[in-house]
């Protein structure tokens, strides 16, 4: 039904539209005005010049000119989709997380895949790492699982975080490579870094070359505690296990893929769930105990190892299904914010220092990104719960808190109260030691793990590590930084040491690189040209 004058009409949902001529809606300004002309700037006679008070003009350009907002300083590229997750059973018995008491209760999900080196515009089938961050819309608030496809990390202290990524990410005067890491910068830091060799094993081999997102595992790498009603710990591994399976592609066919469909992934990722074929990944859970970790050579807040699934088999509690595409790229999969400190009750840290300084980085960088602390009132960072906070005002603020009081304790009797019973409680872990600067003995072993991986693949998997290492390598120019990676070789697999450093045609092979002065983590005593023979 048209109303008023013929100027107005209502749409399918009720909604007012203003009428054009025809039954079109009028084109407005963004503060509603109606606008007679889209195509002509106004002007002074004929040919100009243009009018300062044409403030359609100024506004569709002023607009158009804050369109973009920073990409993500890691995992720019990235693609999301919507779906929710279905727990199995309660375990009430481990964790009083709300999600994980009632079998069969649905959760809505958001899941943002991504590589990390590469910025927005770059190839999808990038030898990389793969992101991996669900956020959980609890009914305790949001719970964000910020994991990659790979259950260990290149670092063990969020400290060296700021350099890794500088040397993995193009080189600062030439700004290559875009999306690889096949560069000097990236294996002189990698080779600096004798924590990063297990991570490397499984950035080498064909786990960096997904067949699609649906074929990936995810995992949320750090050590982190569940926590009962009666406020008990249970250290806990988070893994995604893809219902399809585990596929990756050859690197030939990487390289081919990239430069026919460099949207590979993300069309796969349309294309399926467009078509009806949702994919699904279960979660499944490692529990253990302080005196099982205890066990253990390594240490279990080490993120650059894990438990072997031989010897902890994972639990299956739920299954996470994606069944719908955002409806707008930039609004949802864009400006969706992550951060590993989103935990709901019954879910807590462990003192992993990787993940420690994570939980404060992921705010940090949204504030930055998203323009201003009100982030969470943008709808896909939104809780889907109830919630009430006295937080106020700042950019872009879409709600305040409602009547007089904004403030507590207060004597009205109004607004929202805190509630020990309900709320988030710590585990209550007794802490002392001396204040330093510090990597704790346990964290140095670097090269048993990267063994355990090696070994465990097929002879065509450990060719294909060669043959990745091979092809790397060969494109650093610098000879040290080639020999010092065949020296770390030697401490992992003799055989593919010999493999790479002969294709490499190095002259003479180097001395393993010196496992104690590996572990003192210090760069100034790091394996230098004194490593090599004579
Ligand atoms: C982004 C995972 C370590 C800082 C991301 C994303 C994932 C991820 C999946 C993309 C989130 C999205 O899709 O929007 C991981 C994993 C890590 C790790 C699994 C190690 C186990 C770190 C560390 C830091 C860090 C140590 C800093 C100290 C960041 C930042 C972003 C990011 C600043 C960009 C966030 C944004 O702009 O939205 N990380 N990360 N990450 N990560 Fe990490």
């Amino acid at each position: 039904a048209t109303v008023h004058d013929q100027k107005l009409m209502r749409g399918e949902g009720g909604e007012l539209h203003q009428l054009a001529e025809g039954d079109m809606p009028v084109l407005t300004t963004a503060q509603g005005g109606p606008v007679s002309d889209d195509q002509n700037s106004l002007k002074i006679g004929a040919r100009g010049p243009t009018a300062l008070e044409d403030f359609h003009f100024r506004e569709k350009i002023f607009h158009f000119d804050h369109e973009r907002i920073p990409e993500r300083v890691v995992h720019a590229r990235g693609y999301g989709a919507h779906g929710y997750f279905e727990t199995y059973d309660s375990l009430a018995k481990y964790t009083r997380a709300d999600i994980f008491q009632r079998a069969g209760e649905k959760t809505p999900a958001f899941v943002r895949f991504s590589t990390v080196a590469g910025s927005k515009g770059s190839v999808d089938l990038a030898r990389d790492v793969r992101g991996f961050a669900v956020k959980l819309y609890t009914q305790e608030g949001n719970w964000d699982i910020v994991g990659n496809n790979i259950p260990v990390f290149f670092i063990q202290d969020a400290i060296k975080f700021p350099d890794l990524v500088h040397a993995v990410k193009e080189e600062p005067d030439r700004a290559f490579p875009q999306a690889q890491s096949a560069h000097d910068n990236f294996w002189d830091f990698i080779s600096l870094t004798p924590e990063s060799m297990h991570m490397i094993m499984w950035v080498m081999s064909d786990r960096a070359i997904p067949r699609s997102f649906r074929f990936m595992e995810g995992f949320g790498v750090h050590t982190f505690r569940l926590l009962n009603a009666k406020d008990e710990s249970t250290f806990v591994k988070f893994h995604w296990k893809p219902k399809l399976g585990l596929q990756s592609v050859a690197w030939n066919e990487a390289v081919k893929i990239n430069g026919a469909d460099p949207d590979f992934h993300r069309r796969d990722l349309w294309d399926s769930i467009q078509a009806g074929n949702f994919p699904e990944w279960e979660l499944q859970l490692q529990l253990f105990d302080q005196e099982f970790a205890d066990r253990f050579d390594f240490d279990v807040l080490d993120a650059t190892k894990l438990i072997p699934e031989e010897i902890l088999a994972p639990i299956p509690v739920g299954r996470l299904v994606l069944d719908r595409m955002p409806d707008n790229f930039f609004a949802e999969t864009e400006q969706v914010a992550f951060m590993t400190q989103n935990v709901p009750p019954g879910i807590d840290f462990s003192n992993d220092p990787l993940l420690q300084g994570r939980n404060f980085s992921y705010l940090d960088t949204q504030l930055k990104r998203l323009g201003g602390p009100n982030f969470t009132h943008i709808p896909i960072n939104a809780p889907k719960c109830p919630f009430h906070h006295f937080q106020q005002d700042g950019h872009m603020a879409m709600r305040n808190p409602v009547g007089r009081v904004n403030y507590r304790p207060n004597s009205f009797g109004e607004g929202p109260r805190e509630s020990p019973q309900r709320g988030f409680r710590s585990f209550a872990e007794a802490e002392e030691g001396p204040k330093q600067r510090i990597r704790a003995e346990s964290f140095a072993d670097h090269y048993s793990q990267a063994r355990q991986f090696y070994v465990s693949q097929t002879p065509t998997e450990q060719g294909h590590i060669a043959a990745a290492l091979t092809f790397e390598l060969s494109k650093v120019q610098t000879p040290v930084i080639r020999e010092r990676m065949v020296a770390h070789l030697l401490n992992i697999d003799d055989g593919l040491a010999q493999k790479v450093g002969g294709d490499l045609g190095l002259k003479a092979m180097p001395k393993p690189a010196d496992a104690a002065v590996a572990t003192r983590q210090d760069l100034s005593a790091a394996p230098s040209l004194s490593i090599l023979a004579n």
